[in-house]
C-alpha cells in the first residue's frame, strides 16, 4: 500500500476541508484532518459528533424550533407539516423505542421505509444510537430486500405497514416478512403503523413502534461518535451480480454535504427546498435526509408519482408550498415535457429560484425547456454529476460562490477542493475535446470508506485501473473552456431512469430460470427513461423459445429486482456475440437493435477484432429478422 505523503497543495486541500469542517458542531475536535492511505480516506481522525445532534437538536434548541423542518403531501392531498420541535421529539420518542429493543452503537439497521415523514425521524433515531443505517429503496422486491440483510447481516428491519403510489397502498411490511423468512440474524422487524385498519399478517420478531409511543416529552442522549464512524450503507450496483454495500462516513461526509448543498443550490434561511428523490437513493440521503436538514431547511416530501393524479401535481405543490429549489431527474423532466406545458402554465412559479438535476445527462431541450417553462427564465439549472461512492455533488454549478456562465447540458466544472480530469486508458490526460475516462485525483470528505466487508473489491473496482486516482465508470470530455460534458457510462452498468443497475445483475435473475442457458441484458433508448432494458437470451435445450417464456423472462427479473428495472423486451437467440476472452458484446447487441449498420458498429468493442464484430453483427442481425419476435 503507498502512503501519500502530503505536498503543499495537499495543505492547502486539508486547510480548506478544515475549515468548512468548522460549520459542523462537533463535540470533540480533530486531531488530523486527513489519513490518506490509497485507496482509504479518513477524514477529521479523532473528532467527534451526531449526525441527529447535527440535523435536529441545533435547530429545536435555537430560533428555528418553530420553524417547518418538513412538509408533507399524498397524491390525494392529505398533508402534514413538523416543526424542528415536533421532529426532535418524534425522533427522541424512535430512538427511545429501538434503545429499548437493543439498537446501539455499531449495529447495523436495514431500512424499508416510503415518503413519511416518520421514517425522516426514524432514520435520525438510528443515528442517533450510533447505529448504522442501510435503507433499501421501497420499490425493490423482497429478494432484493433479503441479499441486502443477509450481506449487512443485519440483526434489525425497520418498515411501515405500507406505502402509495397511483392511489394504491402496497403492502411493505408483507415484503419485509417475506425478505426475513428463514434468515436467522434478524432479531426484530419494526412496523410503524400508519393506519391500523390497513392488514398485516404478525410474527414473532414484530415490534409495532405506534405500541411504545407516549406522549411523554423523552429525551435520548445522541452518541457521540468518531469521524469515521459509518453513517449508512447504501447498496449500488456494479458490473458483477452482487451490488456493493457504499460504506459512507460521518464527519467526513456529513462535512462535504453541508458545503455541497450551500454552494449550487444557495441555501438560506428562507429556503424551501424539494428534492424529489426517494430516501432509497443516495441523492435522497445527501439532499433530503442529511444536507438540508444540518442547515435548518424547511423540506418538502411528497409521496406519490409525478403525475397522479394528474400530471400537475408536481407545480401545484410548488405553488402551495412556495417551494424555492427544486431537485429532480432528467427523466421526470423529459415526461412532463411530453404532457405538455399547459400543466406547469396552469401554476404560479414564481417562487422558484434554483432548478438542480442529477442522475443522468440532461439533454440540450430538456435543460432549455426547465430554464424556460419551470423556471420562467429567471432560475439558474444546477446539473450536478455524482454518484454514490461520492457522498455528494462532485462537478456541479456553484451559484452560491459567484456566477459562472452555465451551458445548457453541462455539469460545468468541478467544485472547490475537488481535482477532477479526463484520461486515456493509460491515465494519461487527454486533450480538450477529447472522450475519455472521468477520474478524481485527490480525496474529498464525502468520499466513500470502502464497501462493507470487501476491502479489495474497493481498491479493485475504483482504484486499480488508474493507481492512485479514482475511477468513477463514467466517459467525458472537456470543452474548450474546461467545461466537464458527461457521456454515460463507460463499464457494464446501465442508468435506467437515473438509476444504476449492473446488467450482470439482470443476467443472473433471467439465467436462474430453468429454461434459461444464457443471458445478455442492455440498455437501448429511451425517450423518457434514458434507457431501457432488452434482453437477449438462449433457451436450453429442450425448451421452446415461447412468449410464455418471455413473460417469465421478465417476470424473474421483476421477483429479483424490482419494477422499476421490468424489461421492455426479451428476444431469443441461438448464441450470443463474444470476444475471444468470453465477454459478451453487449454494445454490439445494442447497435444492432438501434438499426446501425455494419459499418458502424466495427469498433464499437474493445476486445474484439472487426472481422469478429462483422460476423458477430450478422449473426445476431439475422437472429433478429428470423425468430418470431
Ligand atoms: C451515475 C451514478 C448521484 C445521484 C444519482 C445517481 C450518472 C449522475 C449525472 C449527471 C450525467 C450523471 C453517472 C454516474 N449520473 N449524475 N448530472 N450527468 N450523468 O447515483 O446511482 O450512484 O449513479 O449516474 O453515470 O456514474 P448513482
Amino acid at each position: 500500500m503507498i502512503t501519500a505523503v502530503p505536498s503543499s497543495r495537499d495543505n492547502q486541500l486539508e486547510n480548506f476541508w478544515h475549515q468548512q469542517a468548522n460549520s459542523l458542531p462537533w463535540f470533540k475536535k480533530w486531531q488530523r484532518v486527513l489519513d490518506w492511505q490509497v485507496p482509504f480516506a479518513h477524514w477529521f481522525v479523532g473528532g467527534q459528533l451526531n449526525a441527529s445532534y447535527a440535523c435536529v437538536d441545533v435547530h429545536a434548541q435555537s430560533a428555528r424550533r418553530d420553524k417547518i423542518a418538513l412538509h408533507w403531501e399524498d397524491e390525494q392531498g392529505n398533508s402534514t407539516s413538523w416543526t424542528y420541535q415536533r421532529l426532535y421529539q418524534e425522533v427522541n420518542q424512535f430512538a427511545a423505542i429501538l434503545a429499548q429493543h437493543g439498537v446501539s452503537k455499531g449495529d447495523i439497521v436495514i431500512v424499508y421505509l416510503p415518503m413519511i415523514p416518520e421514517s425522516v425521524a426514524l432514520l435520525q433515531a438510528i443515528v442517533r444510537l450510533g447505529a448504522t443505517h442501510s435503507v433499501v429503496f421501497s420499490g425493490f422486491s423482497s429478494q432484493a430486500l433479503q441479499d441486502r440483510i443477509l450481506d449487512t447481516k443485519a440483526r434489525f428491519v425497520v418498515t411501515a405497514d405500507y406505502g402509495t403510489r397511483r392511489g394504491k397502498q402496497l403492502g411493505l411490511k408483507e415484503i419485509v416478512d417475506k425478505a426475513v423468512h428463514g434468515v436467522s440474524c434478524v432479531e426484530s422487524v419494526f412496523v410503524y403503523r400508519r393506519n391500523r385498519d390497513f392488514s398485516i399478517s404478525t410474527t414473532a420478531l414484530d415490534v409495532i413502534l405506534n405500541d411504545y409511543k407516549t406522549d411523554r416529552v423523552c429525551y435520548v442522549e445522541p452518541v457521540a461518535v468518531e469521524s469515521n464512524h459509518p453513517l449508512f450503507i447504501l447498496y449500488t450496483s456494479g458490473t458483477t451480480g452482487k451490488p456493493k454495500g457504499i460504506v459512507h462516513s460521518t464527519g467526513g461526509y456529513l462535512t462535504y454535504a453541508h458545503s455541497t448543498i450551500q454552494w449550487a443550490f444557495d441555501l438560506n434561511e428562507q429556503s424551501v427546498y424539494w428534492c424529489t428523490a426517494d430516501i432509497g437513493w443516495i441523492t435522497g440521503h445527501s439532499y433530503v435526509l442529511y444536507g438540508p436538514l444540518l442547515h435548518g431547511a424547511t423540506v418538502m416530501l411528497y409521496e406519490g408519482a409525478p403525475d397522479f393524479p394528474n400530471p400537475g401535481k408536481w407545480w401545484e405543490l410548488i405553488e402551495r408550498y412556495g417551494i424555492s429549489i427544486l431537485y429532480t431527474s432528467p427523466t421526470a423532466l423529459r415526461m412532463f415535457m411530453r404532457y405538455g406545458d399547459q400543466w406547469p402554465a396552469h401554476y404560479n412559479l414564481n417562487s422558484l429560484k434554483i432548478l438542480g438535476s442529477v442522475g443522468e445527462v440532461i439533454n440540450p431541450e430538456v435543460w432549455e425547456w426547465y430554464h424556460r417553462v419551470i423556471g420562467y427564465k429567471k432560475c439558474t439549472v444546477v446539473d450536478t454529476w455524482w454518484q454514490t461512492e461520492t457522498g455528494g455533488f462532485m462537478i456541479a454549478p456553484t451559484p452560491a460562490l459567484g456566477h459562472r456562465p452555465l451551458k445548457a447540458g453541462s455539469a460545468t466544472l468541478p467544485l472547490p477542493g475537488i481535482e477532477a480530469e479526463v484520461v486515456d486508458a493509460a491515465g494519461v490526460t487527454v486533450p480538450r475535446e477529447t472522450k475519455g475516462y472521468l477520474v478524481i485525483k485527490k480525496p474529498w470528505p464525502g468520499m466513500s470508506l470502502g464497501i462493507h466487508g470487501d476491502a479489495e473489491r474497493f481498491q479493485e473496482v475504483y482504484w486499480s485501473k488508474f493507481p492512485g486516482m479514482y475511477y468513477s465508470g463514467d466517459y467525458a470530455m472537456r470543452d474548450a473552456d474546461g467545461y466537464f460534458w458527461l457521456l454515460g457510462r463507460a463499464d457494464e452498468v446501465l442508468n435506467i431512469a437515473g438509476h444504476r443497475i449492473g446488467t450482470t445483475e439482470i443476467e443472473s435473475a433471467a439465467v436462474s430460470l430453468e429454461a434459461i442457458a444464457e443471458a445478455a441484458a442492455i440498455g437501448v433508448y429511451d425517450e423518457v427513461k434514458g434507457e431501457s432494458v432488452v434482453v437477449f437470451a438462449i433457451p436450453k435445450n429442450g425448451f421452446a423459445p415461447t412468449p410464455a417464456l418471455k413473460e417469465q423472462v421478465i417476470a424473474t427479473v421483476r421477483a429479483s429486482i424490482g419494477s422499476f428495472v421490468t424489461p421492455r423486451a426479451v428476444y431469443f437467440v441461438a448464441s450470443l456475440p463474444k470476444t475471444r476472452s468470453g465477454k459478451i458484446m453487449r454494445r454490439l447487441l445494442k447497435a444492432v437493435l438501434e438499426g446501425k449498420t455494419a459499418g458502424d458498429v466495427s469498433t464499437l468493442e474493445d476486445e474484439a477484432s472487426l472481422d469478429e464484430v462483422k460476423k458477430c453483427y450478422q449473426v445476431i442481425k439475422a437472429a433478429l429478422e428470423t425468430s418470431a419476435l
